[in-house]
């Protein structure tokens, strides 16, 4: 969907990695048998995945539905069994962190979902919901304190401080949503993952909520990994986009480096998905279609898993599985055979 008032693109921020992950792996087993279960299989949803987010920046992760990234969101927050792979959260490996780490990690990185109906508790008001981390994590500060902290959080997602004692099924989609993100940040995160926070949402209020969470972001320091299925929903506010593909990540880039030149095939494939406002330009671009389904994540194709659906499948790609390395003379990281041939060029 297109965003109305694209934003000036932000300044990525340089510096240390808030999070690093390294060659993350998530396979959910299938198992078989009545008295012994044995394993039969493995969905690899996430299949040696690297990437990293600075401190202050938005990293967008996009990908048709399947493709693991939600896993991926799911397992930097330690909420997913991780079969292979490290991830560090400033500095600190999560594999490695006793009692007390994890609960100061669980204060410091929060997750908002996509649906703003089935997250929040509808028996509960909206102090409550928004307070609860507070409660959790005996950050209450005594009663005066805990209201104002409240009406504090409500303000900062622009909600007034009154809709404290209302229930959730009193409030539109995109005000819910404002309710999630009150609860996300009422504990000063470092990091949200945001997995589909808009994409439920109609386009104009998906512009207001993503311009909330830009707003945020400047005010409070905060870093996003934002997640989409839609590239347009992304572009708005990532300054860096990693695409994923059946648990790998195909393509990483600079957000403008990627919309203005895409260089992995399935990048290109999604961009031109994306409908343009300009009806002469969307009557002479070129358009790629995705032709079939996602392959199952049961038994991915061999060598690059985008081979069946790609339009310049070569016979190298069927054969070998194109690692994610630099493109000469720039920071863009792609998996693809055509790139790194002595003679690429663009597809
Ligand atoms: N708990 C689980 N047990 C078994 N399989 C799972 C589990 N969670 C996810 N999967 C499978 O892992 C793969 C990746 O799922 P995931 O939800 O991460 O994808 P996604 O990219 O977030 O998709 P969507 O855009 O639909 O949200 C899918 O094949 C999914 O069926
Ligand atoms: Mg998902």
């Amino acid at each position: 969907m297109p965003m109305p008032e694209l934003a000036p693109a932000p300044q990525a921020p340089h510096g240390a990695p808030l999070l690093q992950v390294d060659d993350l792996a998530v396979h959910f087993p299938i198992t078989r048998g009545v008295f012994v279960q044995r394993q039969v299989a493995a969905i690899k949803a996430v299949d040696g995945v690297s990437f990293h987010v600075r401190r202050g920046e938005t990293l967008g992760l996009v990908g048709e539905s399947g493709c693991g990234k939600s896993t991926t969101g799911l397992a930097v927050l330690g909420l997913s069994p991780v079969t292979r792979g490290r991830i560090a959260f400033d500095g600190q490996p999560l594999a490695d962190m006793d009692k007390a780490d994890v609960h100061r990690f669980r204060r410091r990185a929060q997750m908002v979902y996509q649906d703003p109906y089935g997250s929040l508790n509808p028996r509960m008001r909206v102090a409550d919901i928004v307070g609860e981390p507070l409660r959790i994590h005996g950050c209450t500060g005594g009663r005066d304190a805990y209201r104002k902290r409240v009406a504090e959080l409500l303000e900062l997602v622009g909600l007034l401080p009154q809709m404290a004692e209302r229930y959730p099924h009193e409030f539109s989609g995109g005000q819910r949503q404002r309710i999630g993100i009150a609860r996300a940040i009422a504990l000063n995160p470092d990091l949200i993952v945001c997995d589909e926070s808009v994409s439920a949402l109609d386009v104009s209020i998906q512009a207001q909520v993503v311009n909330l969470f830009m707003d945020l972001q400047r005010e409070l320091g905060l870093t996003y990994i934002f997640i989409a299925h839609d590239l347009a929903v992304v572009r708005h506010i990532s300054n860096r986009i990693a695409v994923m593909y059946l648990g790998r990540i195909v393509e990483v880039a600079d957000r403008d480096a990627l919309y203005d030149d895409p260089q992995h095939p399935y990048t290109v494939a999604l961009l031109s998905a994306i409908p343009v406002a300009d009806p002469a330009v969307e009557a002479t671009r070129a358009r790629v279609k995705l032709t079939g389904e996602v392959p199952s994540a049961l038994r991915p194709p061999s060598g690059c898993r985008f081979h069946p659906r790609c339009p310049h499948a070569m016979p190298v790609c069927q054969q070998e599985d194109p690692p994610l390395q630099p493109v000469a003379g720039s920071d863009r990281l792609v998996a693809c055979h055509l790139r790194h041939l002595p003679t690429a060029g663009h597809a």
